[in-house]
């Protein structure tokens, strides 16, 4: 018995030195220590053995198995190390080759100017307010002093959700931002907002899209004048287009507003000497403002006579255009990832 085992150690010890991959291994292993393989077949006939006997045969097989196993074991190592040790010769590292570009997501353009105005607007202890795109004809229309059938309205004409005046309709201004903060305000006190959001008209061609973006801007409180509001309009120019900007205002008309002004910056290309770009005057339009209208004021429960505001409203998208030289606004909206791309790190450049 003794001689036997020792044969099939033997055995295993010479036929193994030529198994070179696992497959073979595991086929080799098969033919020891399988269901049927030589060394299980030798406790095969234990039962018909005297205890004594059996005994020794189970000792001598459980030794061999053990060891034959260990042999197994050390050949896998081997065979796994030399497989490991070709694919490491094999595959160079060249630390030499150029990196592969990391793509870095970027804002897109509107939500970068979005919030170049919001961090100006905070810092001067505004509140950045949000109001809903689908408004009630009274607070895009009558509560601003747009009746019913005011010629003020072909101008902003929009998407209609009824026919029906008192029903919804998509905001054509966010100046309904302005009705919304005086009415919730419940003291009836002084308001310091701004609220950029979409608004939507009906146009459609290279500077008008059905829908765009606008920011406004509302200041309640006493003893407010003209003077306010200037100061605030040529400190955001100022920010938003650089600080050699001047700013210019016009006498104009809105409905909410008295006295209304149309307000120019001086052309950021030339820097007001005239070019394309500012039709050869120096200046161009970027936004309307004025003094809250007293009916206005009224009609969301302020007394005119004690409180004042100023209100300015202005296109984000025009100001993205500007700034960063976008000549169709169609491609703001365009979801192209080109477009976007364009804008990465633009403000440090
Ligand atoms: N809401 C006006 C527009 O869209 C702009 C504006 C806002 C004018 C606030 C005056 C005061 O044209």
């Amino acid at each position: 018995m003794k001689e036997q085992a020792e044969s099939i150690k033997s055995e295993v010890v010479s036929s193994i030195k030529n198994v070179n991959t696992l497959s073979d291994l595991a086929n080799l292993k098969a033919k020891y220590l399988g269901k049927t393989g030589s060394i299980t077949e030798l406790t095969k006939n234990m039962k018909d053995l005297s205890i004594e006997e059996r005994k020794n045969v189970g000792q001598i097989t459980n030794i061999l198995k053990n060891e034959v196993t260990e042999i197994f074991e050390t050949r896998e190592r081997e065979i796994n190390d030399a497989i490991l040790n070709e694919k490491l010769s094999k595959e160079v590292i060249d630390v030499t080759l150029p990196s592969k570009k990391i793509k870095r997501g970027s804002l897109h353009p509107m939500t970068r100017i979005t919030e170049e105005f919001e961090d100006f607007f905070v810092s001067m202890g505004y509140t950045v307010y949000d109001g809903p795109e689908i408004e009630s004809d009274e607070n895009c229309f009558q509560k601003l002093n747009i009746p019913v059938g005011h010629p003020a309205r072909d101008a902003q004409d929009t998407f209609y959700l009824s026919n029906e005046v008192e029903k919804f309709l998509l905001r054509s201004q966010t100046s309904t931002a302005q009705v919304r903060a005086m009415e919730e305000n419940v003291d009836k006190g002084p308001i310091r907002i701004v609220c950029p959001g979409k608004v939507y008209r009906r146009d459609e061609d290279a500077t008008h899209s059905h829908q765009f973006m606008q920011i406004e801007g509302l200041v309640i409180d006493k003893n407010i004048s003209m003077a306010d509001l200037k100061g605030t309009l040529e400190m955001m120019m100022k920010r938003v287009l650089g600080e050699k900007t001047k700013v210019r205002f016009r006498p104009s008309y809105f409905p909410f507003t008295e006295p209304s002004v149309e307000v120019d910056v001086t052309c950021f290309k030339c820097g007001g000497k005239g070019c394309n770009l500012c039709k050869q005057t120096g200046w161009i339009e970027v936004l309307g403002a004025g003094m809250v209208h007293p009916d206005v004021l009224t009609m969301s429960g302020y007394d005119p006579k004690v409180y004042q505001g100023f209100a300015f409203g202005t296109g984000l998208d025009r100001m993205a255009m500007f700034k960063y030289g976008i000549p169709d606004i169609r491609t703001i909206y365009g979801n192209d990832i080109r477009f976007i791309e364009q804008f990465d790190r633009k403000d440090e450049d």
